[in-house]
Order: structure tokens, then C-alpha cells, then sequence
């Protein structure tokens, strides 16, 4: 398939007004609230931390920026999509803010931010976007002060597990080594396998499935090992959009399933590590 940058795919009309609607209608019927509870979740964070300058990252359509700032904050914000910053200014201005406040930069090598100017650099759905995750986020650190701190949302590699699907099929490919395997026991192990779900056939795409660039997921219990390597310590991880069960249900009775994800939404239940298809990794430059 041929791969679309992601700022390109969010440079269209449909994803700009998505993202310029989700945060202001609650209806489980046109999708799940997925972004609504990560908004969440960052704002508990910068409540406890309370950096005193703050850069959305890969800000959209602008949204969850102005609901930060007007919590109080003092943020910033930038997109690559020429669309969403449009749009996302056209949002400030509604909003009686400065349009100003978002311009356009791009998070892989930012230019307009100084270096060692900026106590939290914030990534809502933005950094797994990457081609270079590692290159991303060692640019972002240049923009950090002392003791700055990172938070960003990462999909969950251990979801893989419990979805019961094609995904599933290749974590326990690469767990197992399938292709170190003798013959009569590959084969053993794909006939055990082969009943997993296709989700490709269902009705619910995701990022994958439409062919946008993305970095792979990270796995939850390794990532503070990965990010002490480019010069951070994870502080803790909070997980959301649950699943109550293998998302193919979803495809039976999307609003009883959604309905039940949103009751099992904890960031901090054990059964993130399995359940929730993703992360906010809170970290600290050492
Ligand atoms: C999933 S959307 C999230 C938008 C917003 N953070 C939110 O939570 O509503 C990802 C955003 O990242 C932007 N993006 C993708 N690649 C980028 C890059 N290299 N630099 C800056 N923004 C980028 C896209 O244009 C898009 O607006």
C-alpha cells in the first residue's frame, strides 16, 4: 500500500472539521471519545506539574490547546497540516484569543521554537506520527529546559495481545520467533493461530489500515528503558481507550461496546497494560 504522511492525510477537509468537532459533541454513535480522554489526562498532568510555558506539538485543528489555555496556561502550538492551522486560528479567534498563539512548524525539526526555552512540550496523538520517532524526540529535547518535561500519547504494542486479530497473530509471530521454527512445528503453530479475526474486513479503520506513516507502537514495558536512552526518565504512563472486549464486538453493537469502554476508562487500572489501545508517557529530561 502506498504510504500518505500523516500531515498530509490531516491537511484534509474531513480530518480538519474532525478534529475541529470531537471535542465539542459527546456522541458515542459517531465515534468513541477517545481524544476527549486524553485531553483529560494531560490536563490532570500539567494541573500536578504546572509548567510555567507549554508547546502543543502537532496542535490540530486547535481545540484541546484552547481548552488549556483557558485553564490558565501560558501554551503555545504548531502544526504541520497548513489546513489546521487555518483552521485552528480561526479557532483562537473565536475563542477571543491571539491567533498568534499557533503557527506552522514541523514537530521532526522545530524552527520557530528557541532552544532550551520551554518547561513542557506536549504531544496529543501527534509524535507516533514520526518517521524518525528517536530524531523527534531528541529535536524536542533541545527545546526543553533544565528538568523540562515531555508528555505524549503512544499507541500500546501490548494491546496486541488481547485484540484477538491480525495484530495478535503478528505480536505472537515475533514473540515465538515463528521463523526460526521447524517446519512441523510452524505448522502446528499456524493452525492454532489461524482463527484469529481479520480485522481489515471489518468496518472500523484505523491509521494502519488507511496507509498513513506512523511509527510502531511502543511497548509499555520497555519505554522508560527507550526513553532513558535519549535522555529522559518516564515518570509514570497513564492508559486509555479501553476495550471491554476484542474490537471486532465493536463491529456487532458499537453503542453498547463503546458505552462499556468509557465505564472501564482508569489510567492508572493494571488492565491498561492490556485493555487500552494507548498511553500518555509523562517524562522528565535528566
Ligand atoms: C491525530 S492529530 C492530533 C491533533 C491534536 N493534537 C489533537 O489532539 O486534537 C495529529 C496532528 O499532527 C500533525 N502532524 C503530523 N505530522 C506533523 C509534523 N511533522 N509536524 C507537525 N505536525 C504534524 C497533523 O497535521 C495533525 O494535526
Amino acid at each position: 500500500m502506498k504510504k500518505t504522511k500523516a500531515f498530509k492525510h490531516f491537511n484534509s477537509k474531513y480530518s480538519v472539521d474532525e478534529y475541529a468537532e470531537m471535542y465539542k459533541k459527546f456522541r458515542l454513535d459517531i465515534r468513541y471519545p477517545a481524544n476527549v480522554k486524553r485531553l483529560e489526562i494531560f490536563v490532570n498532568l500539567l494541573k500536578k506539574h504546572k509548567p510555567k510555558n507549554i508547546i502543543d506539538a502537532g496542535c490540530g485543528a486547535g481545540m484541546p490547546l484552547i481548552y488549556i489555555k483557558k485553564k490558565g496556561f501560558n501554551i503555545r502550538g504548531y502544526d504541520k497540516a497548513k489546513n489546521m492551522v487555518i483552521k485552528a486560528k480561526e479557532n483562537l479567534k473565536e475563542n477571543k484569543f491571539s491567533s498568534d498563539l499557533i503557527f506552522y512548524d514541523d514537530f521532526e525539526n522545530p524552527k520557530k521554537v528557541k532552544n532550551s526555552s520551554v518547561d513542557c512540550i506536549l504531544g496529543m496523538g501527534a509524535f507516533y506520527y514520526s518517521k524518525n520517532f528517536k530524531k523527534t524526540i531528541l529535536n524536542q529535547k533541545k527545546k526543553l529546559k533544565r528538568n523540562g518535561r515531555i508528555i505524549f500519547s503512544a499507541r500500546n504494542r501490548l494491546f496486541d495481545i488481547a485484540t484477538l486479530n491480525n495484530y495478535t497473530k503478528k505480536f505472537l509471530d515475533d514473540l515465538y520467533e515463528l521463523k526460526y521454527l521447524k517446519k512441523e512445528w510452524k505448522q502446528k503453530y499456524i493452525s492454532l493461530t489461524k482463527n484469529f479475526s481479520d480485522r481489515r474486513k471489518y468496518k472500523f479503520k484505523n491509521i494502519d489500515e488507511k496507509g498513513v506513516v506512523n511509527h510502531k507502537p511502543h511497548n509499555p514495558l520497555t519505554i522508560n528503558t527507550e526513553m532513558k536512552k535519549l535522555g529522559f526518565i518516564v515518570e509514570n504512563l497513564y492508559f486509555y481507550h479501553y476495550h471491554p472486549l476484542p474490537p471486532l464486538f465493536e463491529n456487532f453493537d458499537k453503542i453498547y461496546y463503546r458505552k462499556n469502554s468509557w465505564k472501564m476508562e482508569d489510567p492508572s487500572d493494571w488492565r491498561g497494560y492490556l485493555l487500552a489501545s494507548a498511553m500518555v508517557v509523562d517524562c522528565k529530561k535528566i
